[in-house]
C-alpha cells in the first residue's frame, strides 16, 4: 500500500507524460499476470462506425500493445474493447447485442476485462443502460479521453469497481502516443476534431463537441514520421475538413495545409474525409487541380437534393449550388470521382422532394454512394420535427435510390476499361488466390494477379474488365 501511495505522489501531471507512466505500471500488471497465467494476455478490439473512430482505435491498440498486451484473433480475449458508433439506431442495437454474447464469453474466463468508448458512450441515457443491465462491463469512456486507456485500466484493476469516464468535451489534444496502425502503407491523420455544424438531423457534435483542429506543424511532424516508417498514402481526416484552421491562433485554410502536406517527401498520395459543400472553397479546387499528390477522388455528401429538405436539414446549400459546386470542380479536375451520402426519409420529405434528389443523383452520376434511412436521433432537432415518413413508403424510395445509384455508379466506374492506371497495391485478393487488390487514386478496387511482395507499392495496371463496383485487371511490367 505504501510502495502504492509512493508511486501515486510521482504522476506526472502534463500530457502524454501522464499517460506514459499509467503505461508503465499497466505493464507491470499485464507482465505479472501473464506470469501468472503462464500465456500473454490477448486484446482485441472491435470497431463501429467511421473513419475517425477507425483511427482512434489504432491509437487504443498502440496504448495496448505497448502494455504488452498481445493481439488476440476474437472476443474470447482477455480484454475486449468496443469502440462504439451511435449515428443511426441500428449501430447501436448491434452493441447492445454483442454485449450479450460477451456475458457468456466472461463466466467462462472471470478475469476477462469488458471495456466500452466511443460515440454512443457519450450519451448519458446510454451509460444508464449499461450500468443497469451490462453489470459485466469494467470501463466505460467516452471520445474525449481514449488516450487514457492505460489509466482506466490501472484504476479498473487496483479498484476491481467499474470505471467510468465521460466528458462533456476538451481543448486538450494529446500528442505522441503509440499507435499501431491497422496497415503499414498507408494511414488516416486527425486534422481535426469535432463538429460544429448542427445538421438537424445529426448527433456527431453532441457526441464528438466541438471542433477543433490540430496545429499545421503537428500534423506535418505526424505524416513525415509516417512516411519515413514507410507510409506513402495519408486520409487527413475531420468531420468538415474544409473548416480546417479557422479556429487556430494564426489561422490557416484547409488548402494550405494541402499545399504544404504536398511537400513532404516520400508521400505519393493524399486523400481526404469529409468535405462539406458549404465550406469547399475554390482555393482547395485550384489546389486539387494543380497537385500531383491528391487523388482524383472526393467525397461529397449531398444529403437530399431538394432545396426545401437541405434547409431543414441545417445544410446551408441549396440544389443549385451544390450542382454549381459540381461543375466547378468537374471543370478544373476532369476525371474526378465523385461519391456521397444521402439520406432518405427525413421528416417531412414528399414525393417530390425525393425526385429532386433522384434528379441530382442523374445528374451528377456519382461513382458510388452510401445510402442512408433516416434515424431519429435523440436530441436532434429533427427528432422533434412532425411529419416522420412513414417506414413503408422510406423503404421504397430508399430501393429505388439504391437501384438507381447502383445502376449509375456501374456505367460511370467503367469509365477507365481498357486504360493503364495507378494503383497502391493494398492486400491479397480475399476471393482469388494468387491475386491481389490495389485501389485506384479514384477509390475504385481492382483485382489482379501478381506477388505479395507488391503490396504497398504503386504499379501500372491495365484494367482489363469493369465489373460493376470494381475491374479486373492485369499488372503492366515496370519499365
Ligand atoms: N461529417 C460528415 C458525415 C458524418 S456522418 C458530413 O457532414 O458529411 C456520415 C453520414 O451518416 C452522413 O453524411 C449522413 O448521410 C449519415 N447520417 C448522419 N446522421 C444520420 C441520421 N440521423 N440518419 C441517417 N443517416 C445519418
Ligand atoms: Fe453531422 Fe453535419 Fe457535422 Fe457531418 S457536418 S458530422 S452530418 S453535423
Ligand atoms: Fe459514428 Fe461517431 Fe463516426 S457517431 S460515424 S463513430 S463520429
Amino acid at each position: 500500500m505504501t510502495q502504492e501511495t509512493n508511486r501515486l505522489a510521482e504522476i506526472p501531471a502534463a500530457e502524454p507524460a501522464r499517460q506514459k507512466y499509467f503505461i508503465r505500471l499497466l505493464r507491470e500488471q499485464v507482465d505479472a499476470m501473464s506470469r501468472k497465467k503462464g500465456r500473454p494476455l490477448t486484446c482485441f478490439i472491435s470497431t463501429f462506425g467511421c473513419q475517425m473512430n477507425a483511427r482512434d482505435s489504432e491509437k487504443l491498440l498502440g496504448i495496448l500493445l505497448d502494455a504488452h498486451f498481445v493481439l488476440g484473433k476474437d472476443e474470447r480475449s482477455d480484454f475486449v474493447l468496443y469502440n462504439t458508433c451511435t449515428v443511426r439506431e441500428n449501430a447501436n442495437l448491434k452493441v447492445y447485442g454483442r454485449l450479450g454474447y460477451l456475458n457468456g464469453i466472461k463466466r467462462k474466463n472471470p478475469d476477462m476485462l469488458i471495456a466500452l468508448c466511443g460515440c454512443m458512450m457519450q450519451e448519458p441515457e446510454v451509460v444508464a443502460r449499461i450500468k443497469k443491465s451490462y453489470r459485466h462491463v469494467d470501463i466505460i469512456f467516452g471520445t474525449h479521453n481514449i488516450y487514457k486507456l492505460a489509466e482506466l485500466i490501472y484504476e479498473r484493476l487496483m479498484t476491481k469497481h467499474m470505471v467510468t469516464e465521460i466528458l462533456d468535451g476538451t481543448d486538450e489534444i494529446v500528442e505522441e502516443l503509440p499507435i499501431e496502425r491497422k496497415y503499414p502503407f498507408k494511414s488516416g491523420v486527425n486534422i481535426m476534431f469535432g463538429c460544429n455544424n448542427f445538421c438537424s438531423y445529426c448527433i456527431v457534435p453532441y457526441v464528438r463537441g466541438r471542433e477543433r483542429s490540430r496545429n499545421p506543424e503537428d500534423i506535418i511532424k505526424e505524416i513525415e514520421a509516417l512516411t519515413a516508417d514507410g507510409v506513402v498514402e495519408v486520409m487527413l481526416l475531420g468531420q468538415n475538413v474544409n473548416s480546417y484552421g479557422k479556429t487556430l491562433k494564426e489561422p490557416i485554410s484547409f488548402a494550405e495545409l494541402l499545399r504544404r502536406v504536398e511537400q513532404i517527401d516520400g508521400l505519393k498520395r493524399i486523400r481526404f474525409m469529409t468535405s462539406h459543400p458549404k465550406d469547399l472553397s475554390d482555393e482547395l479546387i485550384q489546389v486539387m487541380a494543380s497537385s500531383k499528390k491528391i487523388c482524383t477522388h472526393l467525397h461529397l455528401p449531398l444529403q437530399s437534393g431538394s432545396s426545401r429538405i437541405l434547409k431543414l436539414m441545417n445544410r446551408r446549400y441549396t440544389k443549385e449550388q451544390y450542382l454549381d459546386l459540381v461543375d466547378r470542380l468537374r471543370a478544373a479536375v476532369p476525371d474526378i470521382s465523385l461519391t456521397t451520402d444521402i439520406i432518405v426519409g427525413f421528416p417531412g420529405e414528399t414525393e417530390e422532394d425525393f425526385e429532386e434528389t433522384l434528379d441530382v443523383v442523374r445528374r451528377v452520376r456519382y461513382d458510388g454512394a452510401f445510402t442512408f434511412i433516416y434515424s431519429k436521433r435523440t436530441g436532434t432537432p429533427a427528432a422533434a420535427m412532425e411529419d416522420q415518413v412513414p417506414e413503408e413508403i422510406v423503404k421504397e424510395r430508399f430501393d429505388r435510390l439504391l437501384k438507381e445509384v447502383q445502376t449509375i455508379a456501374s456505367e460511370v466506374i467503367k469509365r477507365h476499361e481498357g486504360t493503364v492506371q495507378e494503383v497502391l497495391v493494398e492486400e491479397t485478393d480475399t476471393h482469388e488466390p494468387g491475386y491481389l487488390t490495389g485501389r485506384l487514386s479514384g477509390n475504385t478496387l481492382v483485382h489482379f494477379k501478381g506477388d505479395p511482395s507488391l503490396i504497398g507499392t504503386i504499379v501500372r495496371v491495365s484494367l482489363d474488365e469493369a465489373k460493376g463496383f470494381y475491374y479486373m485487371g492485369s499488372l503492366k511490367e515496370t519499365d
